[in-house]
């Protein structure tokens, strides 16, 4: 496995790669790789000739009070686990080699940035919008992998490719869960083996709404009203938000119609923010 920590040495890699005719893929993460990642690494495996796998807690995305310097990590093992889904190269710079000295430049997705996670995270989709912008450019990929589990960050990245003209394929892959329908999250080494079963309710207040429009309840209002009562039955949890909203516009819905909705939600249990979300459609 070949591990780069240099931005200039990445970028020579991907040139010499797109010069002799490989395809590029790109799974940026911030380590600490469960299945859910492992499963990005898969279908850019099956979408490219070559995988680089980037590993960097990015401090522009965590705001002062956020878990910046607890955030779990562990490169050695992030290596290995890569490899073994078919990742070739594993990219992890320092923080000094993304920012250095006088970092002045970030990039700004409006309106779309300042909704859902953004109302209670200012900043973090600047963050997100500047280091991934930065990594497509060091990697020089083809195509690029996301996940649904966050669902917004996949929206915004699909702006900024459009906006910016980067001429790189974004594919969104399909949320992991855990066999009790907790999504995986690199988070979640915060919750512990009997919590888990406890937060699983999120998941089931998803499903709970599914059902519900597939038997015809039409009104977000009510669908709202019935996720909330469910989740809030467990006094462990504060809920920030549950939205329904256009899928590709993030603007508000009221009715569930015949278009596809994407409910989401953000919750915290205890000391910890969970984040997941479902597509539901009356069809
Ligand atoms: P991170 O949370 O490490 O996630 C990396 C990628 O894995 C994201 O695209 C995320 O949506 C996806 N992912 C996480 N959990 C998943 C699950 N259970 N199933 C499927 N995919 C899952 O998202 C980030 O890092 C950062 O914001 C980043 C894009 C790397 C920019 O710093």
């Amino acid at each position: 496995m070949n591990v780069i920590t240099s931005i200039k040495e990445m970028q020579q890699y991907s040139e010499k790669m797109r010069l002799s005719g490989h395809r590029i893929g790109v799974v940026p993460t911030m380590g600490y790789l469960h299945t859910g990642h492992l499963s990005l690494i898969s279908l850019a495996k099956q979408n490219a000739d070559i995988v680089i796998t980037t590993v960097f807690v990015n401090p522009a995305q965590f705001s002062p009070e956020e878990d910046f310097e607890k955030y779990p990590r562990d490169v050695n093992r992030d290596v290995a686990m890569s490899e073994s889904a078919g990742s070739d190269v594993v990219f992890t710079p320092s923080v000094n080699e993304m920012y250095n000295h006088n970092y002045l430049t970030y990039i700004h997705v409006e309106n779309i940035s300042s909704l859902l996670e953004g109302q209670f995270r200012q900043t973090h989709f600047r963050g997100v919008a500047t280091v991934v912008a930065k990594l497509f450019n060091i990697t020089k990929p083809h195509v690029a992998v996301f996940g649904q589990k966050d669902a917004q960050q996949a929206i915004v990245i699909k702006k900024i490719v459009k906006n910016l003209n980067y001429d790189i394929e974004i594919i969104v892959a399909p949320i992991v869960r855990e066999a009790n329908g907790l999504a995986m999250s690199s988070r979640n080494v915060y919750i512990n083996n009997g919590e888990k079963d406890e937060v699983a309710v999120l998941y089931k207040s998803l499903k709970l709404a599914e059902g519900l429009v597939g038997e015809g309840e039409n009104s977000v209002e009510v669908l709202r009203y019935k996720m909330k009562d469910l989740i809030l039955s467990n006094p462990k949890f504060t809920l920030d938000y549950i939205a329904f909203s256009d899928e590709s516009t993030l603007e508000d819905v009221e009715t569930i119609t015949d278009k596809p909705v994407l409910v989401s939600l953000a919750a915290r249990f205890g000391k910890v923010r969970l984040i997941d979300n479902i597509i539901v459609s009356r069809i």
